[in-house]
């Protein structure tokens, strides 16, 4: 069941509303988080909340409250929603102004939180992506809430017949629209190094770490939009993705456009990492 809590008040998701004041819905004023729970648990609490933490103080937004009490809500949210498998997400915005002006208000936050089932994943069918120029701020290490450029561009490249688009910046792979992006060639697998340009995300830090647990080698280093078409696998991470393979960038298939054999495996360990995230929330829905 889908459920949300906005300014401390749980309600159905379809009845919660937000004023048309809010800088949320006026600017794109505001930050979010989608944080995957699994089997009842939250997976990557600490990198999410590290990660809401940096992109609210990037905005000079005021953390509306502790790591302690975020917790808590998701804990509550969990419990409420009865979803073993589902996504929470978390959106702090500005808050409510009197009037539209660009400068900032002193006014309290805006504080959102859901909880809805996890899409379906059980099908991993290769993606295609288009490259295309990435026109978006250069801020793309914030998580904010405008995400018009990001709509824009996976609209454009989805009405030429591709999954999404992998945006490139003075030649190098920033990330897709809602990703990021891995390249395998050799055996070596590369990723873009953390910037102002990309999200570092939380699934991309954790396929590092499993990765060199592992034993292979992982570079973090910029990528040429040539690269793509020369890997021998191309992947995508997310939260809501985990890993997804590429099979064609642009019209060029990528290997044999299936999913690859160093894919394969570290889709494996990543499933199995998730799977280790123990037993269903209790009944208390607090787990340490
Ligand atoms: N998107 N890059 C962009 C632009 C993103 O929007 C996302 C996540 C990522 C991957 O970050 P993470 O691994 O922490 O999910 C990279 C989320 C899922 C979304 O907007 O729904």
């Amino acid at each position: 069941m889908s459920i949300a809590c906005l300014n401390g008040e749980w309600q159905a998701i379809e009845d919660t509303r937000v004023s048309v004041l809010d800088r949320g819905f006026m600017f794109g004023d505001g930050v979010y988080e989608v944080i995957p729970v699994y089997r009842g648990r939250i997976f990557g609490e600490d990198e999410h909340l590290s990660r809401l933490n940096r992109s609210l103080g990037e905005l000079h937004l005021t953390a509306p409250m502790s790591d302690d009490a975020w917790r808590a809500l998701f804990r509550e949210a969990i419990q409420r929603g009865a979803e073993q498998d589902a996504i929470i997400y978390v959106q702090v915005t500005r808050g409510v102004a009197r009037t539209r002006s660009h400068a900032h208000p002193e006014v309290e936050p805006t504080v959102l939180v859901t909880l809805t089932a996890m899409p379906d994943r059980k099908t991993i069918r290769p993606l295609s992506v288009m490259t295309k120029e990435d026109i978006r701020w250069g801020r793309g290490d914030i998580k904010v809430v405008s995400l018009a450029a990001n709509g824009l561009l996976r609209n454009e490249a989805m009405a030429d017949g591709y999954d999404d688009a992998v945006l490139i910046r003075d030649g190098k792979v920033t990330e897709t629209t809602s990703s990021n992006v891995f390249v395998v060639k050799d055996g070596v697998i590369v990723t873009p190094p953390l910037s102002r340009f990309l999200l570092p995300g939380v699934t991309r830090e954790q396929v590092i770490t499993l990765v060199k647990q592992n034993c292979m080698r992982c570079e973090e280093r910029d990528l040429d939009k040539s690269e793509l078409y020369a890997a021998d696998e191309i992947w995508i991470s997310s939260t809501t993705y985990t890993i997804r393979p590429i099979g064609k960038v642009d019209d060029q298939p990528i290997g044999n456009g299936q999913a690859g054999p160093v894919y394969q495996k570290v889709y494996q360990l990543f499933q199995q990492k998730i799977h280790a995230v123990g037993s269903t929330v209790s009944v208390d829905g607090l787990y340490k």
